[in-house]
């Protein structure tokens, strides 16, 4: 799970999913410095159950964005709650013809650019064998 390796390196971290069981998942970890909340990132007051702070030094998106209605409006709605100077990373699964989930490269690199991030840098990390298919992970990233 990618918040039980991040929060080592953080003061706090807010983790936010619409999923009660990946919640569950996390709070049964029992980090201290975590916080899992049950929350909708595209809901515009971001509440959520906890006030969460504007002014994140970094947000990241693991395997969301490409399942989201409208990926462009969160990341329009995440990039308000950076710093200046606070960066946004995403790892998305690349589209294809034969899947009916994930991004392009043009599609991320777009949403940044409209987001007015600056430092953006879109482009595929890995890719996961499985027996059936080959799967590329794309990353995008800039600084608000
Ligand atoms: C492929 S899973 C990835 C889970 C986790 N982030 C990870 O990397 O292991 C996609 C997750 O996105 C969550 N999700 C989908 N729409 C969401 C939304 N609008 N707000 C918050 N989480 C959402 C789902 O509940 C699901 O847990």
């Amino acid at each position: 799970m990618l918040a039980q390796q991040v929060a080592p390196y953080v003061f706090e971290l807010i983790a936010v999913d619409t999923s009660e069981k990946m919640i569950a998942v996390l709070e049964n970890r029992h980090i201290p410095n975590v916080i899992a909340v049950q929350g909708d990132i595209l809901a515009t007051d971001h509440r959520c159950e906890v006030d969460l702070p504007s002014g994140f030094d970094l947000i990241y998106a693991s395997s969301v964005c490409g399942f989201l209605p409208d990926y462009e409006g969160a990341v329009l709605a995440l990039a308000r709650l950076l710093r200046s100077g606070g960066r946004f990373i995403q790892w998305d699964w690349r589209a294809s013809d034969g899947n009916d989930f994930g991004l392009s490269e043009n599609r991320i690199r777009n949403a940044l650019q409209t987001a007015k991030f600056g430092s953006i840098r879109v482009g595929q990390a890995f890719s996961i064998e499985t027996d059936e298919q080959t799967l590329p992970v794309l990353i995008g990233t800039g600084i608000a």
